[in-house]
C-alpha cells in the first residue's frame, strides 16, 4: 500500500476514550475510570491530554456501560470539546467498544478521517505523546498507528509480537501469550490512532477471543497486517502508558501523577516541605513562594495566591486563598474565598459562601457558611458564624453564634463595621447590627442594633458579700454530720 502525506485540512481527528469496560479486577462499585485519582475522575486524565491538542481534534467520544456514566463530573480543565457518550450495550471488549462507534450517527456522518483512540483508564498519557502520534499519522495516513512501550515487568499488558525483520505482526494478550511471547518486554500502550476506512474494513470481522468471549482492539493489528496494510509504532516512555486494572495499580499511578504535578508547580517557585506526601490535583494553581506543608491536599479548582503559608492537614476544595495568606494547621474549606494576607486556623471549617476580606483573621473552632467578613474583621474562637456578613474591622467574641435557623427556614445577620461583639452572644436572626456598635458579652440580641448603641441582655446579677464563704460552711457541714451517721 502506497504512503502520502496528508495536508492539515485533509486529516480530521475525533479523539474516543473507551470507558465501558466492568474493570472487575478493581472489585469496587465504583466504575473504574471514575475511581479518585488527586480528587478527580481517572478518565479526566486521558480526556485531558485529548484535550491539549486544541482544534486539532474534531470531537471526542467516549463509549460507556449500558447504564451510562456520568460524563458530567469529568473535567479536562480548560476548553475542551464536551464529552459524546455512546453506548456500548455488551460489554464484550476493547473492539466491542470500537464497533459501538460505528452504530452511532458521529461514525456515520461525522467528518472524522482518523480516530484517536485511548483507553480510558491511562491516566499518564500527555498531549506530546498524542501531538507525536498525529505527527505520525500524517506522515503515514493509512497506517494503523500503536503506540508500545518497554517494560521491565510487562504482565498483563499486550505483547507487540514482530517478525525477524522486525515488522509488526500482531499484539498478543497476556492470557493467550505463549511463554516466550509472556517474556517480550514490548508491550501495547492503549493509544491508537486509527484511519476511518482501517476501522471501517474490519467492522463485524473480529472475532471474539476463545478464552474470554471478548472481541479485542489489539486484534485488529493482524488483520491489518494479513490483508497488506500499513502498521507504525511510536515508542512511549513507561510513565506515559501506565494502565489501571487494579487498586494497586491505581495508587501507584496516583503516586507518579502525585510526583509528576508537585514537580511543575515546584518548577514554578512553590515550597513542598514534602512532595510525598502532599496531593494537589490537576486543576489546582498556586503562586510562587508558596509554602506547603506536609498532609494537605488541594483539590478541585483551588487557586492559592503568591507567599502563603498552607499548615498540616489543610484540605482546600474548589476555594481560593489571595496572596501573602496563612492556612494554619487542620483547616477545611469548600468553595471559600480567602482574602490577601487573612490568617485562618487551626482548626477552622469554612463551608460554600465563606468569604473573607483582605487579613480577616478566622481562628481555631470557628465554622462559616455564606459568611462575608470584611477587611480586617476577626473571629478569633470557637464561633458560628452563618448566613452572615460582617463589616471591616468588626471583631466577634468567643462563642459567638448566628442562630439563622429556626427549624424551618434560615435568616440573615448582618453586622457593620467597626462592632464590638462581646464573647458568647447569639444573634437571633434576622437581626442587624449598625456600624460601631458595642454588644456587651453573654447577649442574645433579638432586635435590630442601631449604629453607635450598647446592647445588653443580662439578667440582673448580684455580688453578696460574704455570700460564698457562708454557703460552703453550710455544705461542709452537712457533708460532715452525714459521715458520722454512717460510722
Ligand atoms: C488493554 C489492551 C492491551 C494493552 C493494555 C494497555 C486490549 C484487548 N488489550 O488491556 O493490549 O497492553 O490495554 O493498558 O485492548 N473497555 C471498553 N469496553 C469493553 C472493555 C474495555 O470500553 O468492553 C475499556 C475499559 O473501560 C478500559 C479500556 O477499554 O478503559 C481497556 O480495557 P481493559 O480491560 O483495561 O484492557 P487491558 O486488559 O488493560
Ligand atoms: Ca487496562
Amino acid at each position: 500500500m502506497t504512503t502520502k502525506t496528508m495536508t492539515t485540512e485533509a486529516m480530521v481527528i475525533d479523539g474516543v476514550l473507551l470507558a465501558a469496560g466492568s474493570g472487575t479486577r478493581m472489585r469496587s462499585p465504583v466504575a473504574k475510570v471514575l475511581s479518585p485519582v488527586l480528587g478527580v475522575p481517572l478518565l479526566s486524565y486521558p480526556y485531558r491530554a485529548m484535550a491539549g491538542l486544541g482544534p486539532l481534534l474534531a470531537s471526542i467520544h467516549v463509549i460507556v456501560p449500558p447504564g451510562g456514566l456520568p460524563v458530567e463530573t469529568v473535567h479536562a480543565g480548560r476548553e475542551a470539546p464536551p464529552l459524546q457518550p455512546v453506548i456500548q450495550e455488551k460489554p464484550d471488549g476493547t473492539w466491542g467498544a470500537c464497533e459501538a462507534l460505528f452504530s452511532s450517527r458521529i461514525f456515520l456522518e461525522g467528518p472524522a478521517t482518523h480516530f484517536l483512540v485511548l483507553n480510558g483508564d491511562g491516566p499518564l498519557v500527555e498531549t506530546a505523546l498524542l501531538d507525536a502520534l498525529v505527527a505520525l499519522g500524517r506522515e503515514y495516513p493509512e497506517a494503523l498507528v500503536l503506540t508500545t512501550a518497554r517494560l521491565d515487568n510487562p504482565t498483563g499488558y499486550g505483547r507487540i509480537l514482530r517478525d525477524s525483520s522486525g515488522k509488526v505482526t500482531g499484539i498478543r494478550e497476556e492470557n493467550g501469550a505463549s511463554s516466550e511471547e509472556r517474556a517480550l518486554r514490548e508491550v501495547n500502550a492503549g493509544i491508537y490512532l486509527i484511519p476511518r476506512t482501517i476501522l471501517h474494513e474490519a467492522r463485524g470481522k473480529i472475532l471474539p477471543d476463545p478464552r474470554k468471549g471478548e472481541r479485542y482492539l489489539t486484534d485488529l493489528v493482524a488483520r491489518v497486517v494479513s490483508r497488506g496494510g500499513e502498521v507504525r509504532t511510536h515508542e512511549a516512555s513507561a510513565d506515559s502508558m501506565r494502565g489501571v486494572n487494579t487498586q494497586e495499580e491505581l495508587s501507584r499511578v496516583t503516586e507518579l501523577l502525585r510526583e509528576r504535578i508537585n514537580r511543575g508547580h515546584m518548577e514554578q517557585g512553590v515550597t513542598f516541605q514534602d512532595p510525598a506526601r502532599t496531593d494537589v490535583g490537576p486543576d489546582v494553581t498556586i503562586g510562587a513562594g508558596t509554602v506547603l506543608l506536609p498532609q494537605s491536599f488541594l483539590e478541585g479548582k483551588t487557586r492559592v495566591g503568591t507567599g502563603c503559608r498552607v499548615g498540616m492537614g489543610v484540605h482546600l476544595i474548589g476555594s481560593e486563598v489571595g496572596d501573602g495568606a496563612t492556612i494554619r494547621d487542620y483547616v477545611v474549606a469548600t468553595e471559600a474565598v480567602v482574602g490577601p494576607g487573612a490568617v485562618v486556623g487551626p482548626f477552622a471549617h469554612l463551608r460554600p459562601g465563606t468569604r473573607l476580606g483582605r487579613e480577616a483573621h478566622l481562628g481555631n473552632f470557628v465554622e462559616t457558611k455564606k459568611a462575608v467578613l470584611g477587611a480586617g474583621a476577626k473571629a478569633n474562637h470557637l464561633s458560628y458564624l452563618g448566613d452572615v456578613t460582617v463589616g471591616e474591622r468588626t471583631n466577634i467574641g468567643a462563642g459567638t453564634i448566628t442562630c439563622n435557623y429556626d427549624g424551618y427556614e434560615k435568616f440573615s445577620t448582618t453586622i457593620g463595621a467597626d462592632v464590638f461583639v462581646g464573647s458568647d452572644t447569639q444573634l437571633v436572626a434576622p437581626v442587624s447590627v449598625g456600624d460601631g456598635a458595642v454588644i456587651a458579652a453573654g447577649s442574645t440580641v433579638v432586635e435590630d442594633v442601631p449604629p453607635g448603641a450598647l446592647y445588653l441582655s443580662r439578667a440582673r446579677s448580684e455580688a453578696r458579700p460574704e455570700g460564698g464563704t457562708r454557703y460552703r460552711r453550710r455544705r461542709e457541714a452537712k457533708k460532715n454530720s452525714s459521715k458520722k451517721e454512717l460510722s
